[in-house]
């Protein structure tokens, strides 16, 4: 039975975890943004953008908080419902935000809330290495699951900060056994924020299903970023890694198409990008 969803626009299919697992295999880069409302959810539809994340950053540029500790499960689904409702083509994954994954149990009935509640495809949860049984749990019960490695912002307080992570050679090696560990417990999607790009390259040639980066280098299989930062919306100071879309763009829908085009093409991210 066809939904009036997937009758509407039926030349674009949605995007599963079969399509990405293609782009990896067929060396097409995968571009993803975050999103936490419905406007930009149709802007990023229409950009072709791969993957939409609602990702707890949303505690920093949404409420304004310094953290993403602060967010909460409730803010988490009631921002998955509504971009799920402005989404056609791209997978949507959604964040199990601070401490909403403190037990298996607790993560499987957070993981459920998502997608029954907020009409999330993929959960995504911060992991040290420790997490590989609670990822190992979660896949059991096909839930998809995305593993996020690197600079972990849920854990600012206790690793001393928004900072480059692996860069020592021990750390590194670290991080490659725990990302290889975290795809054998069942990760779908690995996401590495804020590391060497050599780093980078090793842990998405060591594995076998697709790799996203933010300020991880030009060799992951795809690339994300928050979506106020590339379109110049976030005040202050940004990371190295983020591009500004909207310069010479003239509009909103430009600099997501031409972010999805640079990601494409290899274009973004550049050297002065990358650590
Ligand atoms: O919450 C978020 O926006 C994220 C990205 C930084 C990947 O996790």
């Amino acid at each position: 039975m066809y939904t009036h969803l997937q009758l509407r626009d039926s030349d674009r299919q949605p995007v599963t975890l079969s399509t990405l697992a293609r782009m990896k295999a067929d060396g097409k880069k995968i571009a993803s943004l975050t999103c936490y409302d419905a406007s930009f959810a149709v802007l990023l539809d229409e950009a072709d953008v791969d993957v939409v994340l609602v990702g707890d950053s949303l505690g920093m540029v949404i409420q304004g908080h310094d953290t993403t500790v602060p967010v909460t499960m409730d803010d988490i689904v009631y921002h998955t419902r509504a971009v799920a409702r402005g989404l056609h083509r791209p997978f949507l994954m959604a964040d199990l935000p601070f401490m909403s994954y403190p037990s298996k149990d607790r993560a499987l009935e957070n993981a459920v809330r998502l997608m029954q509640e907020g009409g999330a495809k993929m959960v995504k949860l911060e992991s040290g290495g420790t997490q590989a049984e609670i990822v190992e749990f979660l896949a059991g019960h096909d839930i998809a699951v995305c593993a996020h490695l690197g600079l972990r912002p849920q854990s600012v307080h206790k690793t001393g900060g928004f900072r480059v992570q692996g860069r020592e050679r021990d750390a590194a090696a670290q991080m490659i056994e725990n990302a290889k560990r975290l795809e054998s417990a069942g990760a779908d999607i690995v996401l590495l924020e804020c590391i060497p790009a050599d780093l980078g390259k090793a842990i998405t040639e060591e594995l076998h299903v697709p790799v996203i980066g933010i300020g991880a280098g030009p060799h992951t299989d795809g690339q994300i970023l928050v979506v106020y930062d590339m379109l110049d919306i976030t005040t202050g100071r940004k990371p190295r890694f983020v591009q500004d879309f909207m310069k010479g763009a003239g509009s909103n829908r430009e600099a997501l198409k031409r972010y999805v085009e640079a990601v494409r093409s290899g274009a973004y991210p550049a050297p002065e990008h990358c650590f």
